[in-house]
């Protein structure tokens, strides 16, 4: 569908945002989305057209070929639209996230044309079941999500992103490679967070890395990207970077950090795959403290060459009396670890009731490891991961 053929014309539609609240608004949007889910690849074909023929010039944030990959953005807003009963955590989530936009060049009435799209989109697609109370609904919850993330945005006022030059390009396994770049002016990050990236050989396909470093003030920041199977950017980066290249790196986000003056619990952190390098990174930080907390990290993956970290990893603990690694593999196993998934490895060694726990990986990991952990009694709010990640 070509964006002429659309006749769409801001404002947003004009029912009243309060009618509908809390449960019943969650279950509205659930429900209504469930209804179009089948559709999803036209849905998100005629929000497309929809927004660039509301606002035009938004064509220009997006990659130039979007058949090529999926439809990041409404896939996110839909994702998040839905989480709206849990306010606390999306408005840090939403606050950088709406920073973090700053990088695309998004600016405020993009906001409006996106509200705009995706109500005529679902409208479009639900057709008789798109009652008032669920207009009503995803006008609310929109309205919510796009008035935190713009206020986050407008009330920044460091850069919308950092160029980094790459100064080291290694491959660590044969899908795995290190890279080391250095910002032009400092990035403020905390160890354990993340950052988008755009890499010259794909423009406008922002990805997030979490550094594995912790910062030192000197803008040096090294990331472990795993090239993933028919993926456009992190192939690319394993395959093809070269020092001098330069990146764009995003603000920092995510919530996984340990901060000296408050951490007393000893912590327990549970990592799989590159999840591993926002451990590395808070591990980098607590080697510079007088004191630390003891420490367990359990690393996983599927197999021993896998957990490509791991004789880092020992030889760090072997100077570090407060750090114990265990190492875990699904299949084959390593000298004194264990085999399994992360959540069976982890519960089985022990009770982690009295500790703080972190963790990292994929988001199915992620779900199944603090299934598990609460399932044995740890509380979740002494769980730390990052929520709303999407691939
Ligand atoms: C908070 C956060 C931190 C991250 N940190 C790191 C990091 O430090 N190092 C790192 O290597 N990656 C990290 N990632 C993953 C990274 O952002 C990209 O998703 C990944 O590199 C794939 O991008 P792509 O463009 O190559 O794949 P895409 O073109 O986006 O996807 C291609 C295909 O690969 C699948 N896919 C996407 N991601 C994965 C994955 N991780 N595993 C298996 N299949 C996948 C997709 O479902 C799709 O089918 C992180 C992701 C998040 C959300
Ligand atoms: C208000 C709610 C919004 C939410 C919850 C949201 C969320 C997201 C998320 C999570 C991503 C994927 C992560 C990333 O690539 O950085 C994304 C991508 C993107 N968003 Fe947003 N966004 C919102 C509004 C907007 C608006 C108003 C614009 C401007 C038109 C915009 C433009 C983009 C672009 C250009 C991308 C990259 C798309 C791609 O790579 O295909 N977003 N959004």
């Amino acid at each position: 569908m070509s964006a002429d053929s659309l006749k769409i014309s801001a404002p947003l539609p004009t029912v009243p945002v309060s009618v509908v609240k809390g449960r019943e608004l969650v279950r509205l949007i659930r429900e209504s989305f469930a209804a179009v889910e089948p559709k999803a690849d036209e849905l998100a074909q005629y929000f497309y057209g929809a927004l660039f023929a509301v606002a035009p010039d938004c064509r220009d944030l997006f990659p130039a070929s979007m058949a090529n990959q999926r439809s990041r953005l409404l896939r996110a807003l839909v994702y998040v639209v839905q989480m709206v009963d849990r306010p606390d955590e999306l408005v840090t989530f939403l606050s950088q996230l709406g920073r973090d936009h700053r990088k695309f060049a998004v600016v405020s009435r993009h906001y409006d044309a996106v509200g705009v799209a995706l109500l005529a989109a679902l409208k479009r697609f639900l057709k008789e079941k798109w009652t008032y109370e669920v207009e009503s609904a995803w006008q609310t919850a929109y309205g919510l999500i796009a008035k935190t993330m713009r206020a986050a945005a407008q009330a920044e006022t460091g850069p919308a992103w950092w160029a980094a030059t790459v100064l080291e390009h290694r491959k660590l396994t044969r899908d795995v490679a290190l890279v080391k770049v250095r910002t032009e002016g400092l990035l403020p990050y905390r160890a354990g967070g993340y950052v988008s990236v755009e890499v010259p050989q794909r423009p406008r396909l922002w990805r997030y890395f979490s550094p594995a470093n912790a910062p030192r003030g000197d803008g040096e920041l090294v990331f472990h990207v795993r090239a993933v199977p028919g993926g456009w950017v992190s192939g690319s980066i394993v395959n093809h970077t070269r020092p001098g290249d330069v990146w764009r790196l995003g603000p920092s986000m995510g919530v996984l950090n340990v901060r000296p003056t408050t951490t007393k619990r000893r912590l327990l952190m549970i990592a799989g795959g590159t999840g591993i390098t926002p451990m590395l990174a808070i591990l980098d930080d607590l080697a510079r403290w007088k004191r630390n907390p003891p420490v367990h990290l359990f690393f996983g993956g599927r197999r021993p060459e896998d957990l490509y970290a791991y004789d880092d990893l020992r030889r760090f603990a072997a100077t570090a009396p407060w750090l114990t690694v265990t190492p875990v593999t699904e299949e084959g196993a390593l000298a004194g670890g264990d085999r399994g998934t992360l959540a069976h490895a982890v519960t089985q060694r022990g009770v982690w009731r009295d500790h703080d726990v972190l963790v990292s990986g994929s988001p199915p990991m992620i779900q199944a490891t603090i299934a598990k952990l609460l399932a044995h009694g740890v509380e979740l709010e002494r769980v730390a991961y990052d929520p709303f990640t999407l691939d």
